[in-house]
């Protein structure tokens, strides 16, 4: 059978390029999650179309990129430094990620947050045309167009509104908060109903607390989308928002709007599992992996990986290990935490305010603890190559993830594909999306509860072999069995049926 042909199109390419000269470019693989999920998705003929993150206000760099992404199967859209500092930086990253992570909208400033509001919701409107532009250039008639992320909330209805046959779903990979939440927004209702690509026809007013809007509807189209979340409480939470919000119904299957349903379903993503046992078999990833062993012999190590974001718990995290340490004098000089924190989003002030709190931190219990020859924590503010990555995670004894909130969390699941032989303890947020599938293998914790952290620390640290097993073996078996690519081809095929199912209701 002919593949199935995706666009797919995330701000964020696979790739992101430095520029070397006039017209040279290198490209590196982009940190985080949703990258990592796609690169492990297979056997689809699919085409990638987001932002590279650089500026090229130039043609000729411009050419000679588009040329250097093709290879990569990667379409570019140029956006300028205006757009993504009031798009990426201000309406994406300063408002829509701390708000659906239940960090509220932001307190600082308020008055001059207000006034950028409105401006800020504009630019992040225009660059979603301009994803949208992009990809009706290169559609083809029966593409699969698959959109992602808070970054392009507007996109499905700019490509329906461009072509009303097109196949278009999202799916979203940070939490989707409680409607209490979403309801703080100003934008609240326009954000939902582009989503839903609903347009304008009839006239309803809402019955709910929404008085200061009335919305029209349309009667019925031929295009669904298909809303997705990584858990069950994610999409019940965005029915209950456009239920509450717009004032629509929600069923058991979706959102329905005068007789025209969009689907809302959970679809847990999951790794390339595969990919890093392959890559824990390779002679250099072995040599890493003792030459690690080696440096830390006669300490256990603790391993955080994160981009250096404050959904993460950074500081919660490093308080909790300074505890376990003072409580756990016989473990100070036998134990090693080694905290990743990948820099991301550094043009945001919250981010540098992070990164200043957690070297701050960092530099005062290493002081308090460290000795002449060793200390307890060794902070690398930076990114990992993969073989590196996958060393690390091989040498772990125990894996701290301590999100406040977080739509799954990879990394944990990629700690658990490479402990194959070791079979360590994975500490887990139960804020995490990840709580919901490795509950059952890994300690779950409250992050802000630092009492519980060091316990569970040193808890960890101390399991006896045959319990290491049962847990590790239960996350061993669901990572290894929901993988990215069943993620992909699940996504695809409902929405396939959903289209057949809309053609066949209208
Ligand atoms: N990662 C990376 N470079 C690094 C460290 C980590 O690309 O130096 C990857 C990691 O392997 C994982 C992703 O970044 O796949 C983080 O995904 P996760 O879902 O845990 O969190 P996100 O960053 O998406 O919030
Ligand atoms: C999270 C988001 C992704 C984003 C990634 C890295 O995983 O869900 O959409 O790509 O973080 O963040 P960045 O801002 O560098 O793309």
């Amino acid at each position: 059978p002919m593949k199935q042909r995706l666009l797919v199109v995330a701000n964020r390419l696979p790739v992101s390029a430095v520029r070397r000269g006039e017209d040279s470019w290198s490209l590196d693989i982009s940190a985080g999650g949703l990258v990592s999920a796609l690169l492990g998705v297979r056997d689809v003929d699919a085409k990638w179309i987001g932002w590279a993150g650089v500026n090229v206000p130039d043609e000729v760099g411009q050419r000679a990129l588009t040329k250097a992404l093709a290879e990569k199967r990667c379409i570019p859209v140029f956006l300028d430094e205006e757009i993504v500092h009031q798009y990426y930086n201000g309406y994406c990253n300063n408002i829509l990620w701390p708000l659906f992570h239940y960090l509220g909208l932001p307190q600082e400033d308020r008055l001059a947050t207000t006034r950028s509001f409105q401006s800020q919701f504009d630019a992040y409107k225009r660059a979603n045309q301009m994803f949208a532009d992009v990809v009706n250039q290169h559609y083809e008639e029966g593409d699969v167009v698959w959109c992602h992320d808070y970054h392009l909330m507007f996109l499905p209805k700019c490509l329906k509104d461009f072509n009303s046959r097109m196949k278009v779903g999202w799916f979203l990979h940070t939490p989707f908060p409680s409607s209490e939440i979403h309801r703080t927004l100003p934008s609240r209702s326009e954000l939902l109903k582009s989503v839903l690509a609903a347009d304008l026809v009839g006239e309803r007013l809402l019955p709910l607390w929404e008085t200061d809007l009335s919305i029209e509807l349309q009667p019925s189209c031929s295009l669904m989308v298909i809303h997705s979340f990584h858990t069950y409480d994610y999409a019940r939470h965005f029915v209950s928002a456009c239920t509450r919000i717009l004032g629509l119904e929600g069923t058991p299957e979706g959102v329905e709007d005068q007789g025209k349903l969009t689907r809302v379903a959970a679809f847990p993503i999951g790794i390339d599992s595969d990919r890093f046992k392959r890559a824990l078999e390779l002679p250099a990833v072995k040599v890493h992996i003792n030459e690690l062993t080696q440096r830390f012999a006669g300490r256990k190590v603790m391993l955080g990986v994160d981009r250096l974001d404050m959904i993460k718990g950074i500081p919660q995290k490093i308080l909790a290990f300074e505890k376990f340490l003072e409580e756990n004098s016989e473990w100070r000089d036998k134990v090693v935490l080694l905290q990743i924190a990948v820099p991301t989003r550094t043009d945001v002030p919250e981010y540098q305010k992070l990164t200043s709190q957690v070297h701050e931190i960092v530099g005062r219990i290493n002081g308090r603890f460290g000795t002449l020859t060793a200390v307890p924590i060794h902070h690398l503010d930076r990114s990992l190559d993969f073989h590196a990555l996958c060393a690390l995670y091989a040498v772990t004894d125990v894996a701290l993830v301590t999100s406040l909130r977080d739509g799954m969390n990879l990394v944990s699941y990629e700690f658990v594909a490479c402990q194959g032989a070791k079979k360590g303890v994975l500490i887990l947020s139960e804020f995490a999306g990840a709580a919901q599938s490795l509950g059952a293998g890994a300690l779950l914790v409250n992050p802000w509860n630092v009492t519980e952290v060091a316990n569970s620390i040193a808890y960890a640290l101390e399991m006896p072999a045959d319990e290491r097993e049962k847990r590790h073996r239960h996350n061993y078996a669901h990572v290894t069995t929901h993988t990215a690519q069943d993620w992909a081809e699940t996504f695809v095929s409902e929405l396939n049926d959903t289209v057949v199912e809309a053609q066949l209701r209208t």
